[in-house]
């Protein structure tokens, strides 16, 4: 007789990636993260969502295993990828998990040129350097163009397509993307989250993205988080979100009557505001 087919894999063994009540503190003393618990789907891209010092950063390190750098620690919770906890990783073993941090501020190594900083994100030796270079450069046609230029000469748009670019060389399974917007014009900011979403749809790869750009950040993802004081405070699909009136005065400078406000408003309402 036959054995009982084996069950099917969770979607948690098909690879979502989940944070699971972290607490993070730096130096042992500054609480940052207060329990947070977010998931980033298999496949799909999810934006997380606050203002300047809600605790992003921290919680794209927590996942990527990049806090000890910056003398912090998870000292609550959980983060796992796949069933497999990450966790416990250092930042290496974490990039082998298949998650990878292109960091804020896209970092480059500006006296390399543009197709020697791709082929420095091959680190772990996975694929074919040379079908990679291929790949990315369809991806990112500008740095095709830019091949042999020094990546110190390249815009802020280039460059951050360059750290993506960089970034994918290792094959990851879960992209994490720390503020891709920030600084840039808003016709590259949309090239930028295009691109991204057609690697994601074409090679099923999921995206956790870091944004105060709500505006953007939500018409690119499936599902949100907003985050404020080192919590999460709201939740829901992209789209929900996006029509949802607190989030829609608070980050998309919009009243109930389809009116933008002025920066001055949202400014001092961004004072005021309290999500709980
Ligand atoms: N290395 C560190 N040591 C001490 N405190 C830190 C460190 N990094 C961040 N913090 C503190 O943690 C809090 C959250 O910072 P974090 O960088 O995670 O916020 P963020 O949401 O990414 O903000 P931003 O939008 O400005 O990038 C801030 O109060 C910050 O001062
Ligand atoms: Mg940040």
């Amino acid at each position: 007789m036959q054995s009982a087919a084996p069950p099917p894999p969770t979607l948690a063994a098909q690879g979502d990636l989940t944070v699971n009540n972290v607490e993070v503190v730096y130096h042992d003393i500054i609480q940052v993260l207060r329990g947070v618990s977010l998931s980033v789907r298999a496949g799909r891209v999810t934006a997380l969502l606050g203002t300047n010092g809600a605790g992003k950063t921290t919680t794209l390190r927590a996942i990527s295993g990049l806090l000890k750098p910056e003398n912090g620690k998870i000292r609550e919770g959980t983060v796992s990828f796949g069933g497999r906890v990450l966790s416990a990783l250092n930042g290496t073993d974490v990039v082998k998990a298949g998650v990878v941090q292109v960091p804020e501020g896209r970092r480059v190594f500006k006296h390399l040129n543009v197709e020697e900083n791709l082929r420095a994100g091959a680190i772990l030796g996975r694929g074919h350097w040379q079908s990679d270079l291929e790949r990315i450069y369809t991806y990112f046609p500008k740095l095709r163009a830019l091949r042999s230029r020094q990546a110190g000469y390249t815009s802020g748009g280039e460059q951050q397509m360059l750290a993506i670019g960089r970034a994918l060389m290792a094959h990851p399974r879960v992209l994490l993307l720390d503020e891709p917007s920030l600084g840039l014009a808003p016709l590259l900011v949309a090239e930028i989250f295009e691109n991204v979403r057609r690697i994601n749809q074409e090679e099923g790869l999921s995206v956790l993205v870091v944004e105060q750009n709500a505006n953007i950040a939500l018409r690119h993802s499936d599902y949100g988080y907003v985050m404020e004081g080192g919590r999460i405070v709201m939740e829901g699909e992209s789209a929900e979100l996006a029509s949802n009136p607190d989030v829609k005065e608070f980050y998309l400078g919009v009243t109930e009557h389809g009116q933008r406000k002025s920066f001055r408003d949202v400014k001092s309402y961004k004072r005021r505001k309290r999500w709980m």
